[in-house]
């Protein structure tokens, strides 16, 4: 995958309170293209690989059970400085935090149920793409 692009997940929380349209509203307006997206649930198994890296922290068994809890939407987003520029968008982990006008700031609820999710590499945005999408679900 080429380094102008990031993947994101629009979080269990932000499906069940509605604002998927807004969020992608929100991340066209930016300037980025989606070139793959599905909605999809991860699995108990998906979400302890997904988020592996996090395996010994505290809070890793409530992230596996609220990634999983319900559908996400799964993108791959397409920008110039792709990775750099989404985490940008969304904000700080947590929206307490978070720059105003970013994405975590207007939908996420807590550190923990943050509303989406930005790679944070462009190594990890073309594994975490190749996680949720077959090569010909890419465009
Ligand atoms: P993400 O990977 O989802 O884009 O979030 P991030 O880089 O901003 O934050 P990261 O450190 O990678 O943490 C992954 C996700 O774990 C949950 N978390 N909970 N309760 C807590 O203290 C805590 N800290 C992190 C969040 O859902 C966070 O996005
Ligand atoms: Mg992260």
């Amino acid at each position: 995958m080429a380094t102008n692009r990031t993947f994101t997940m629009i979080k269990p929380d932000a499906v069940e309170n509605g604002h998927i349209g807004a969020i992608l509203e929100k991340i066209t307006a930016a300037g980025f293209k989606i070139v793959a997206m599905k909605l999809t649930q991860m699995t108990k198994r998906d979400a302890e690989e997904f988020y592996g890296i996090h395996k010994e922290r505290p809070f890793f068994g409530e992230l596996v059970s609220f990634m999983t809890r319900g559908p996400i939407v799964a993108a791959v987003l397409e920008k110039e400085n792709a990775v750099d520029d989404f985490r940008t968008l969304i904000g700080a982990t947590n929206p307490e935090e978070a720059a105003e006008g970013t994405i975590r700031k207007l939908f996420a609820t807590s550190i923990g149920e943050n509303a989406v999710h930005g790679s944070d590499s462009d190594e990890n945005a073309a594994i975490e793409a190749a996680f949720h999408f077959a090569g010909r679900e890419m465009f």
